[in-house]
């Protein structure tokens, strides 16, 4: 009998994990019971074992109805991303700060600790990355999301210290490959460029084809995830937070793997634009050494080619 507990659950990687406990259980151990926390949902869910709970986790009441059933695993992924964080700072604490200490208050009193598996945000490191990113370095967040994660992180390892849940954070990087236009969103081009060079579709990209940005599918994410809540507690480090392993890929080499696979016309389909600030932030990222990460079993997508395939799958 397992109880897992998803937060966002409608969004673009809580969709990919919900799929994927539906289909395999957790640690081997099929579902009991799926509750499901979002603001809304697009319809109902077909699978008898879910329990979909419209509103918000800043809401003890509805915290508390998740929690009624005791829980073996909660995934913390709702969160007002940065940009909207940074235009609204309550409405960014009351989500991304308080109630995540809210959702781990409420677990007290759980008959046995549940896992809690965070997603934090490469955004803790800030803007000025030093010439290579290690698991020494230290996060000075350029935003109040990353600040506000960045918190999540202590709170999951103090939550862990006082017994309330075994958890874990992961910092995950962009993951891709993000269905839909993401109007708005600063990094929309790197899904977009999956999606449109699959279906022979023209695309214009704010950064050059040098630009080198930080990759992940959301099949590997989820991968992690999974993987997070079930590896022996006892092997986490201190911090309890991880960095997500990525691949370090320029543009130019994730367009070509996509022209390998749908075909060399797609490479005329791209349009290079650079704007100086997408780029800063977004495609000039130094080397990622993360060997405690890969030690505790977290991966990346082991090469361009498999990117490719699972950032499409979704
Ligand atoms: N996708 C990425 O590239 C990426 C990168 C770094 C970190 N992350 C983190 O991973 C997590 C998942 O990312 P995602 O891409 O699926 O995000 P998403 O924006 O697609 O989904 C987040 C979900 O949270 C829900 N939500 C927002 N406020 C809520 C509230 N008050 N109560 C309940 N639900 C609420 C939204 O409705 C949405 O469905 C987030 O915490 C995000 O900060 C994602």
């Amino acid at each position: 009998m397992t109880h897992v507990v998803v937060t966002g659950a409608e969004g673009f990687v809580g969709r990919a994990l919900v799929q994927r406990l539906l289909a395999q259980g957790l640690a081997g151990q099929p579902l009991s019971r799926l509750t499901l926390l979002d603001l809304g949902f697009a319809g109902p869910h077909a699978d008898s074992r879910v329990v979909q709970l419209p509103g918000s986790i800043a809401d003890a009441a509805v915290r508390r109805e998740a929690y009624a059933v005791p829980v073996d695993a909660v995934f913390h992924l709702a969160s007002i991303p940065g940009g909207a964080a940074e235009k609204d700072y309550a409405l960014g604490r009351s989500i991304n700060l308080d109630a995540t200490l809210g959702l781990l208050e409420d677990l007290r009193g759980q008959p046995v600790p549940p896992r809690f598996v965070f997603a934090s945000t490469v955004a803790v490191y800030g803007e000025k990355l030093p010439a290579v990113v290690d698991e020494a370095t230290l996060p000075a967040p350029g935003l109040t999301y990353g600040a506000h994660k960045l918190a999540g992180e202590y709170l999951v390892a103090d939550a862990s210290r006082l017994g309330w849940v075994q958890g874990c954070s992961l910092r995950l990087p962009g993951v891709v490959a993000r269905p839909g236009e993401g109007t708005g969103m600063l990094s929309a081009f790197m899904s977009l460029l999956f999606w449109r060079l699959a279906a022979g579709h023209p695309l214009t990209v704010p950064v050059s084809r040098d630009g080198v940005a930080w990759w992940i599918s959301v099949g590997r994410c989820v991968d992690n995830l999974l993987h997070a809540a079930t590896v022996d507690p006892a092997r986490f480090t201190a911090r309890r937070s991880y960095q997500m392993p990525v691949l370090r890929l320029t543009v130019g080499e994730v367009v070509d793997a996509l022209a390998a696979r749908f075909g060399a016309d797609r490479q005329a389909l791209v349009t290079y634009a650079p704007d100086p600030f997408i780029e800063r932030l977004f495609a000039n990222y130094p080397p990622l050494a993360t060997p405690q990460a890969l030690e505790l079993g977290l991966q990346h997508d082991g090469s361009v080619d498999d990117l490719v395939v699972r950032a499409l799958a979704c």
